[in-house]
């Protein structure tokens, strides 16, 4: 069997590093294609190095545009990638514009489609996100969904039979990774002279926070405000937008850093006193750590962490800081995000229907 991985942002390395791993001891067929969507080394080389991925078998180096330009390219480019494959599934993975591109590309080819991640909702049509779910989910032909809430999701836009509960692959990374890096000292609390459980780690990248000049100094002043250094790891996106409109990122107690490789960005969140992100993925993994996390947005898809008292919502300034000064939360043996091995199942699934 075969199959095709199409990738190229940040989180979706690192979904794709337990696939890859589980495909290989199945005897599987991987090829991974990276649209090219994220290029710089440090959201990009890295991970394919640190999680043992390996290289991309074919790069599309589409880089960075618009929506529409950056997923026509994609799109553009695909078609003759899977015709000289043949796959007998295409992967994609998450809710970027590669996501999207690589459904309506394979769909219209007439090849099999698995969504991992699929049933995702913020229900707020004006994250590229939701669109890009939403249209993936509907499009392919196999949903592998990571919670019970994204079952539910499915089913009630009537996409039920095409849905399978594996879990979430980012957990199977992260217990790993934990593992490994158990034992060793913060990286950002040894650079930049912190003590343990004396800073924030914050990551703000989010369209919504980022583009508006108002809404981005206003973020900037509620960490900047906090009570204790926040390190900014600070995306490309971000720094962009701030220097293009004279928005200071180290100011107060916020210090704006370079992102961190994935294991020392998990060894620096275990020592941290908690989260401020606007991150999907990183409200998961402070969750799974047992860090506090307040996420700085108005919704979020991950609604266990909520539920569970380790995440709250933060709008505004007040709500930021309150969010980050808060007790910490009842401790809870909760699983919402499964066991560690959704990998195998996901591998496993696309094997028994490919037969
Ligand atoms: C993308 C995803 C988002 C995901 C995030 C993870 C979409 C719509 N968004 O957002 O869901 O959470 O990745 O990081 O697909 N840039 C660089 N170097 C890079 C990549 C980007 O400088 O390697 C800059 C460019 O100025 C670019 C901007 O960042 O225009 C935004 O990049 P893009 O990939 O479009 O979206 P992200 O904000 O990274």
């Amino acid at each position: 069997m075969k199959i095709v991985s199409v990738v190229g942002a940040r989180p979706q390395f690192v979904k794709l590093a337990p696939i890859h791993h589980a495909a290989q001891a199945s005897g599987v067929d991987h090829v991974i294609v990276h649209t090219g969507q994220h290029y710089d080394p440090m959201l990009s080389d890295v991970f394919f190095e640190d999680l043992g991925i390996g290289a991309a078998d074919v790069h599309l180096g589409v880089g960075s545009g618009s929506h529409g330009v950056q997923t026509g390219a994609m799109l553009a480019a695909l078609d003759a990638v899977f015709d000289a494959q043949q796959p007998d599934w295409v992967l994609v993975y998450g809710d970027t514009n590669s996501t999207v591109a690589a459904a309506l590309s394979a769909v219209k080819m007439h090849l099999p489609v698995a969504h991992l991640e699929a049933g995702l909702r913020s229900f707020n049509r004006r994250m590229p996100e939701e669109h890009n779910r939403v249209m993936t989910d509907h499009a392919a032909d196999l949903l592998l969904a990571p919670t019970q809430v994204a079952v539910d999701h499915l089913a009630s836009e009537g996409l039920g039979p095409r849905t399978v509960l594996v879990g979430d692959v980012m957990t199977d990374v992260l217990f790993k990774v934990r593992d490994q890096v158990a034992g060793r000292p913060s990286p950002l609390a040894a650079e930049l002279g912190l003590s343990a459980g004396a800073y924030y780690v914050a990551t703000i990248h989010r369209a919504e926070n980022t583009d508006d000049p108002v809404r981005l100094a206003e973020v900037a002043s509620a960490l900047a405000g906090l009570d204790k250094p926040v390190v900014l790891l600070a995306h490309p996106r971000v720094v962009a937008k701030a220097a293009a409109h004279g928005i200071q990122l180290t100011q107060g107690s916020l210090l704006a850093h370079a992102p961190l490789a994935y294991p020392d960005l998990i060894a620096s969140v275990l020592h941290s006193a908690g989260i401020v992100t606007d991150s999907g993925g990183l409200q998961k993994e402070a969750f799974l750590l047992r860090v506090p996390c307040t996420t700085v947005r108005t919704e979020t898809e991950w609604v266990e962490t909520v539920d569970l008292g380790w995440n709250v919502l933060a709008g505004t300034a007040q709500q930021v800081a309150a969010g980050a000064r808060r007790p910490r939360p009842a401790d809870t043996d909760a699983a919402p995000y499964g066991d560690g091995r959704a990998a195998e199942r996901v591998v496993a699934e696309l094997l028994r229907r490919a037969r």
